[in-house]
């Protein structure tokens, strides 16, 4: 897990009011919930007292309610009264749970993974997005595997006419041309010229020309991607991290025209995912890292960027100092 970022790892309306959500996500158990007034909360889903689960609680006064004792905690995870000692009484200072910070943006809950409260104010996401201008729908798609390797297939433009020989990647263009790759720790930006092999040498990158073209794909660090299909048809994906063996993609269609097709297209990202999916599930190690023992190939370039910014953002990061008994990297 790369410290100090916002990522992806919810939809919003996946979290409603007056019901905590427990999930596991970044490799912890966190509960979800909404005060009277929407606000949202992420805290550990850990009661301070006794460790139950909150998100087996409820929500009242604005408070999220443990179920084993009564305990109630507000928004930022500092309980409020302890019933057993009398409404009357102070409360310790250490009846607090952690509490991450939350966002909502573009319809996704955002949380913050870093050390303290000193975070970047801007959430990453695609500029040409423009949620007004499009159509969105969404399906959650959860994967037995580490987010790095789900992101990785993602990049991966050589798999295309194997894995969706009858999707995406008909017509045999099994010759990988670059591919045109620019990177920076912010962004992966890649331009698919895949060719049909007619015994021709592959092009370098520097011998292609993206002049003014859209890239194929994008990939936003740490945790979103788009495909651009067509300027009015795109696919986005975040890759929420649950464990370190377990990933849930949220795919989303963006529709610009034809906006009433959106919800009938929406299961088309699902059936290439599990194309995908069936595939990426056997990767061993299931979790991918700088080096290791795979032989690379030209055409694996994106993943290699991808691999080499992550390792950089994460050495340079420090990981959060809470006393975490596993830890995603
Ligand atoms: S364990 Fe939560 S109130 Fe006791
Ligand atoms: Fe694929």
């Amino acid at each position: 897990m790369i410290p100090g970022m916002w990522y992806a790892v919810l939809e919003s309306h996946e979290v409603k009011k007056g019901k905590p959500v427990g999930v596991t996500r970044m490799a912890e158990k966190l509960v979800f919930w909404r005060d009277a007034d929407g606000k949202l909360s992420c805290l550990r889903d850990l009661c301070a007292h006794r460790g139950a689960q909150l998100s087996a609680g409820r929500i009242i006064h604005s408070h999220i309610e443990c179920p084993f004792h009564g305990l109630e905690y507000d928004l930022s995870g500092k309980c409020v009264c302890i019933p057993a000692n009398g409404m009357n009484s102070p409360v310790p200072d250490n009846f607090r749970i952690f509490s991450y910070p939350c966002r909502e943006e573009h319809g996704f809950v955002w949380i913050y993974w870093g050390e303290g409260k000193d975070f970047p104010e801007e959430i990453p996401f695609f500029d040409d997005l423009d949620d007004t201008k499009f159509t969105c729908v969404s399906i959650a798609d959860p994967w037995r595997i580490h987010y790095s390797r789900a992101i990785e297939n993602q990049l991966d433009v050589v798999h295309l006419p194997f894995v969706h020989h009858n999707t995406i990647g008909r017509g045999c263009k099994t010759l990988v041309n670059g591919p045109v790759v620019r990177a920076s720790e912010k962004e992966i930006a890649i331009w698919v010229t895949n060719a049909v092999d007619e015994g021709q040498r592959p092009l370098s990158q520097d011998n292609i020309d993206v002049a003014g073209r859209t890239p194929t794909v994008r990939f936003m660090f740490p945790n979103i991607w788009q495909l651009s299909v067509a300027p009015n048809f795109r696919i986005m994906v975040a890759f929420a991290p649950v464990d370190n063996e377990n990933t849930v993609l949220y795919l989303r269609t963006y529709l610009s025209s034809f906006r009433p097709f959106a919800f009938l297209v929406r299961r088309f990202p699902l059936i290439i995912a599990h194309q995908d999916r069936m595939v990426v599930q056997t990767q061993r190690p299931k979790k991918s890292s700088l080096f290791m023992h795979e032989n690379l190939i030209p055409g694996d370039r994106p993943i290699v960027e991808y691999r080499r910014i992550r390792e950089t953002l994460v050495s340079r990061g420090a990981v959060p100092a809470e006393d975490r008994q596993l830890v995603i990297k």
